[in-house]
Parts: C-alpha cells; sequence; structure tokens
C-alpha cells in the first residue's frame, strides 16, 4: 500500500499538453496527426507501465533488478538483459512476459488485455520512445530528505558482513542496519538507524572497531564500541553501492552512482572522512568493488561490462579486461591474488589471470544472475550466490558448478564468509539472512523483526 504513495498524477500539465495538441491539430491537421497519433501511443504505453509495473521495477524496488522508471535504466534492463529490443516486440522480453503463458509471467499476478499488450508491442515497434513525465513517480530519489517513507515490508538484505573476528554480522535490513553478536549467550542484536532507503554496502575496517554502510548519497561511518557515529559523507552522487576498507584501514573506498551517469570511485581518510581521492571508474554504474590481498589494487566492476584495476595510492587505472557481455555484479579476488573471478549478469562466471588478463575459466550453469561471489582464504574454491537463492560452488577448472547448494527462500544478493571459509551467509530479498555450512545445508535463517 505505501508503494502508492511513490505516484504523483500531474492532471494540470497532462491537461495542458493536452489542450497544447489539439490547437496545433486544429491549426495543421496534416503534419501534427502524424505526431499526436505516436505521442498517444507512447503515452498510453507509458501508462500500462506506470499502472502495471513501475510499483515493482522502480528505483527502490526493482524487481528482477529492473527498473523501468527511467529510459536509462529501462534500456539497461535486468538480470537478464534488455527487456526490450526496439522494432522487435517479438523478441522483446517485456512483451514475451505479458503475455499469456509468459515465464515468469508479468505482472506476476495479472493478464494484461489484448489492447494493452497490442499498444505496448506497437510501442516497442516504433522504437520505445520515452516520455518519463509520463510516469510521474514523484522524484524522492533526487531528495533524499524526502525518502523517510520506504514500503514497510520492503526490507531486503542487500549487504552482509562479518566482522573480522567473525563475532558480529553487520546486514542491511532495508533501511536499517543490523549487528548480530554471536558472541554472547543470547545472540542480541543492535539496530542502526540513520540510512532513508535501502542500505547497498557494508564495509568493517580491518581492526573491527568501524563500519561503514552506504544508502542513497549517503555514507555513515559508526564506532562498534558504542555504536555513535563517527562521521558521515551525505552529497556522493546516487546509491552507494559498494565499500572497503584500505588494508592498513586508513582510507575508506566509496563506489557512488548517479543514474545514468558515470559511476565514481572516492578514497576518504577513515579519520575525518576528507577526500583522498575521487575519479570516474566506470561509464554506468559501478556493482562491486574488490581489494587486491596485497592491498595495492583495487578492482572494479561496471555496467559497462569491464573489470578495471587501480593503484591504490594515487587512483591510476593499472588495466582493464573486457569481461562479460552483460552489466558485472560481483567480483572476488583468488586469495594469493594471481587470479580474479567476476559474476554477470549473463549468468556467467570467469576466473582471470592478473598478469596476463587471460580468462583461467569460464562457469556456465548458473540459473541468473551471478549476485555476489566469495574465495575464502587457503581455500581452491570459490562460492556463488545466484538468483534462484542456491550457493553454488566452483573452482578453477570446472566448467559447470561443482557443487548447487541448499536453496532459500528467496533471491540472495550478498555473502560472506568466516575467515576459515567453513560457514557462509546470504543476504536474501526476503529480508532474512541464511547461514550454510561447508556441506552446503542451511543450519539458521537470521530474521530482524
Ligand atoms: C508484483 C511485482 C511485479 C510487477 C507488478 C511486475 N513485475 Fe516484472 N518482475 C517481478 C519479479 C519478482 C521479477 C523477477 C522474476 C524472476 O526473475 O523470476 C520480474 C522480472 C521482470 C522482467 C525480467 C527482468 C530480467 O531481466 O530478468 C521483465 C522484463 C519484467 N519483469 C517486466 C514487467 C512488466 C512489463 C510489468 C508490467 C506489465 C511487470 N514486470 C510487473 C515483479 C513484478
Amino acid at each position: 500500500m505505501c508503494t502508492l504513495k511513490l505516484f504523483r498524477i500531474q492532471l494540470p500539465v497532462y491537461a495542458l499538453k493536452l489542450k497544447a495538441f489539439v490547437i496545433l491539430l486544429l491549426l495543421s491537421a496534416n503534419a501534427f496527426a502524424k505526431d499526436l497519433a505516436d505521442s498517444t501511443l507512447v503515452r498510453s504505453a507509458m501508462h500500462i507501465l506506470r499502472d502495471n509495473c513501475i510499483n515493482c521495477h522502480n528505483s527502490i524496488k526493482s524487481k528482477g533488478k529492473l527498473d523501468l522508471s527511467e529510459y536509462e535504466t529501462a534500456r539497461i534492463g535486468g538480470h537478464e538483459g534488455p527487456a526490450f529490443i526496439d522494432g522487435n516486440p517479438n523478441e522483446s522480453r517485456l512483451i514475451q512476459l505479458i503475455k499469456p503463458g509468459g515465464d515468469p509471467h508479468m505482472p506476476p499476478k495479472k493478464q494484461l488485455n489484448d489492447e494493452e499488450i497490442k499498444t505496448l508491442s506497437q510501442w516497442i515497434l516504433a522504437g520505445a520512445p520515452w516520455i518519463t513525465s509520463e510516469l510521474v513517480i514523484e522524484n524522492r530519489i533526487a531528495a533524499a530528505s524526502e525518502l523517510g517513507d520506504l514500503p514497510d515490508n520492503y526490507r531486503p538484505v542487500f549487504a552482509v558482513m562479518l566482522s573480522p573476528d567473525d563475532q558480529k554480522l553487520a546486514a542491511g535490513w532495508g533501511n536499517q542496519v543490523v549487528v548480530n553478536n554471536f558472541d554472547q549467550e543470547a545472540s542480541n542484536k543492535v539496530k542502526l538507524n540513520g540510512h532513508r532507503d535501502v542500505v547497498q554496502s557494508i564495509a568493517w575496517s580491518p581492526d573491527g572497531k568501524l563500519l561503514a554502510t552506504g544508502g542513497f548519497r549517503k555514507v555513515s561511518l559508526w564506532k562498534s564500541s558504542d555504536w555513535l557515529l563517527a562521521g558521515e559523507i551525505d552529497d556522493l552522487p546516487g546509491r552507494v553501492t559498494a565499500l572497503a576498507f584500505s588494508l592498513d584501514g586508513k582510507t575508506l573506498i566509496s563506489a557512488s552512482n548517479a543514474s545514468g551517469q558515470e559511476g565514481e570511485i572516492s578514497m576518504w581518510q577513515s579519520d575525518g572522512l576528507d577526500k583522498r581521492l575521487g575519479w570516474s571508474a566506470h561509464d554506468g554504474a559501478i556493482y562491486d568493488i574488490s581489494l587486491s590481498p596485497d592491498g595495492k589494487s583495487l578492482a572494479t566492476a561496471g555496467g559497462d561490462k569491464l573489470i578495471r584495476l587501480w593503484n591504490m595510492a594515487d587512483g591510476k587505472q593499472l588495466k582493464q579486461i573486457e569481461a562479460h557481455s552483460a552489466p558485472i555484479m560481483s567480483l572476488a579476488f583468488k586469495p594469493d591474488g594471481t587470479a580474479i573471478a567476476s559474476g554477470a549478469a549473463d549468468k556467467e562466471l570467469k576466473i582471470w589471470d592478473i598478469k596476463t588478463r587471460e580468462q583461467k575459466n569460464l562457469v556456465t550453469g548458473h540459473p541468473g544472475n551471478v549476485a555476489s561471489i566469495v574465495w575464502p582464504e587457503n581455500n581452491a574454491e570459490l562460492i556463488t550466490a545466484s538468483d534462484d537463492g542456491a550457493l553454488r560452488l566452483c573452482n578453477e577448472s570446472s566448467k559447470t558448478p561443482v557443487k548447487t547448494w541448499a536453496k532459500a527462500g528467496d533471491l540472495i544478493y550478498s555473502l560472506d564468509t568466516t575467515t576459515d571459509g567453513k560457514r557462509f551467509f546470504g543476504g536474501s530479498e526476503n529480508g532474512q539472512v541464511y547461514e550454510w555450512d561447508r556441506n552446503g545445508k542451511i543450519i539458521r535463517t537470521l530474521r530482524f523483526e
């Protein structure tokens, strides 16, 4: 119900536009007839999306990772890549999924009528022109101060991270951060407030004294001794999708993304949060970052399908790998630093030799996005999280996952492992964190209500 607040109908503007069109039409009927027909088609298409789809496919809640609220994000598509192909309705997923029998069927619990399907098909045939104002989603995203009323029931866990001693698990839970203390008898929880929308990223400092959390435009830095704020950065562009500390803990690295623009990397002094360095790192969003085990370089994964490596000392690019055919969602270095694994929206996991940039292995067989990867220390195997909620054991030589572990109840977005690589924590769309053991069994489910 709350999500309805996301919409605002701008009747006056709409009416004015129509009036203008009618006058123009009367003045020069022929010249404008086509334009009017076209824009009527586009408007109708926008309204079908607005009334049936945007509720689940917007920038706060992007089911299937598809955000239909803006032209740029709609173009990128979702887990499975582009939602529509200009001029080709039959090949467009957006059309395939709304027809009876679409799998998964969209909208999930409703059937659009023939007229609506025809309108969307014609619109794609016409090149899928876009009129954002006709989607009239209130532009809450632009004003962080207005973001107070995230739907109460929307609490996905986009980020999880264990403290360096494995005794605490910090998890984003909607707009809150929940820290579970495993070292205490009745595992007690601390809830940290202050983010106004979904927490996207979490990082512990190497000494465990600081916890950084990132949301829309904002990074909060908390002291784990008393959970008071040590500082805040609140003027970042867009969503802060990834955070990491340097090995010495003196630098905090953030990846932030304004919708449809270049993804930015910034480096901040952990003490005082002064900005040390900042640069545009990808043409498109940055979905993950990973520090090399020696701490000297930073790998970034982009919506532009590239992996880039940067020198931590001066922010200069060291190399780039044209890695995937779709946005790259996840990265993990091999513990010895000689290789890096990347997972993407093309459902592929790839392993790259850092020195030569050659592809060492391609693992196919994930059912969707490879959303997160961990490569535990002292381990020849890596573990991935994907859209079916299962974790998968993969390695450097097998062309398919070696083993598929137990499935969680919903998509898993985020994953972390204990230092010994024996337990795994996955954050889910349904607001829970699942724990797997090394045999692939789910041994615990953490709920935060
Ligand atoms: C109630 C929520 C909801 C509504 C409403 C909804 N969707 Fe979805 N949509 C989802 C979910 C959940 C998924 C992911 C399903 C999956 O991957 O199994 C999804 C996935 C998709 C995908 C595939 C994205 C990808 O690349 O994997 C497309 C395309 C899509 N929806 C289009 C639409 C359109 C068009 C409408 C409106 C006519 C719509 N959806 C309405 C929830 C919704």
